[in-house]
């Protein structure tokens, strides 16, 4: 019985970390290192023993992490472990420890490293279940007043975007849109722009940190600094942000921050992220009320419980963040970058396509979108799979294709882009 607990908690509890490093070659020393010194967005060994972290077939190449990351195989055997746990020996869940279902526990381990990741104190964090989700929970639960300004951008996800226009309706509270230019050409014009639309009423700015149509990376800080000069609440939606760029909660200064793990921290689908600064929180109500729903000591917790949810995803989230924060952070950023700016470089080259994404390398990472003469999203979607079977994603009719880079991707796989490329349209 004893050795049954044992395992039923190694298998529910943060397991200790996958032994990644030891099978990649790469000493517990340098492990702790973070930089730019570090081995290296261009070793062809390295990288290879981390695609075979992989299960993704080696014969068509995932190019779409915008979308929804890829799990690695130690997240996926997390996954199954738990639900084979539960579907075989549910029987010995007695009541007395932690919950085997997800949503009513704190998780205050999981959020702990969660707060890691983005510089925050656990409190100020909570699991959610996707972007949507968190952007929700900020909009619902500000007390907004009619004539109330909400400032957006035009290049802003539905998922980022819907909330505050359900606050425009019901509260009559006034969204703002302002246009933002594609591509970017500096972070200053972006924050010249946001600047310029702040008005007497601006009681909320909500913009992406991460564009998802073109991948540049937003002043954050800046914005941020200057709404608390002008006593706005900020929240940034960083669903492309969260392990592909750095975020640091408490450098930007915002009020609040939403994400999530399923994407580039390549989590399973299910797994969001909310930041809520300590002293804003108290201006939030819940919007999912269970025990916890006046908890103020802590928030994340409170906006974390929602009812029963899946353990078994929570853990693979677990074991995601185990796997980013082991090859670090800043390795994982390192190669994206370095892959997307070889895509980027590429692509430049030929004068028949046009990039959404912005020309200063300092501006976007690991998202690059465009298209290319005479052919729409869609068509490029498909040539890209017909001729090569890679997998970048039709964003229509008129923004061509968003292509995502990842540390499971190689120099090789994004040459051959720029090969099918310049076949089509030397055609
Ligand atoms: C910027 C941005 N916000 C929000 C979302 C929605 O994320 P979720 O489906 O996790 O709610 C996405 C998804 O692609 C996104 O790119």
């Amino acid at each position: 019985m004893t050795a049954r607990r044992d395992f039923l908690k190694s298998a529910f509890r943060s397991a200790a970390a996958v032994p990644l490093l030891t099978s990649l070659g790469v000493s517990a020393d340098a492990a702790q290192q973070t930089g730019s010194s570090l081995p290296h967005a261009d070793n062809p060994d390295y990288w290879a023993r981390v695609r075979d972290q992989f299960l993704l077939a080696r014969d068509k190449v995932f190019f779409n992490n915008g979308t929804i990351g890829a799990m690695p195989k130690v997240v996926l055997d997390r996954v199954v472990a738990h639900l084979h746990t539960m579907a075989t020996d549910l029987a010995d869940w007695d009541y007395k420890g932690p919950n085997w279902i997800g949503g009513y526990d704190s998780f205050t381990d999981i959020r702990a490293k969660a707060a890691r990741l983005v510089n925050a104190d656990v409190k100020e964090v909570a699991l959610t279940e996707n972007v949507t989700e968190s952007m929700s929970f900020v909009a619902n639960g500000l007390d907004l007043k009619p004539g109330d300004e909400i400032l957006i951008s035009d290049q802003e996800h539905p998922g980022g975007r819907s909330s505050w226009l359900l606050a425009e309706k019901r509260h009559g509270a006034v969204v703002r849109m302002v246009k933002l230019p594609r591509p970017a050409h500096s972070q200053a014009e972006i924050f010249d722009i946001v600047a310029k639309s702040i008005t007497p009423r601006t009681r909320v700015i909500a913009i992406s940190h991460v564009i998802t149509v073109s991948g540049a990376i937003v002043p954050a800080k800046q914005i941020a600094d200057e709404a608390q000069r002008r006593g706005i609440f900020t929240v940034f939606d960083g669903a492309q942000a969260l392990g592909h760029i750095p975020v640091d909660v408490r450098e930007i200064g915002c009020d609040a921050y939403v994400s999530c793990f399923h994407k580039w921290l390549l989590a399973p689908a299910g797994n969001g992220f909310l930041y809520v600064r300590r002293d804003a929180a108290p201006h939030i109500w819940s919007t999912l009320a269970s025990t916890n729903w006046d908890n103020h000591e802590d928030d994340g917790y409170r906006f974390s419980q929602r009812g029963t949810g899946s353990l078994s995803l929570l853990m693979g989230m677990d074991a995601a963040l185990d796997f980013h924060f082991e090859i670090g952070p800043a390795r994982v950023q390192e190669r994206i970058k370095f892959l997307g700016d070889r895509l980027r470089d590429g692509l430049r080259e030929n004068a028949k396509v046009k990039i959404f994404s912005p020309s200063d390398p300092a501006l976007c990472a690991g998202i690059t979108v465009y298209s290319v003469e005479g052919m729409n999203g869609g068509k490029l979607q498909e040539e890209f799979w017909n001729r090569g079977r890679l997998r970048p994603r039709s964003l229509g009719e008129v923004n061509g294709v968003r292509q995502c880079t990842h540390i499971f991707n190689s120099p090789e796989e994004v040459d051959r882009t720029v090969a099918i490329v310049n076949e089509l349209t030397s055609a």
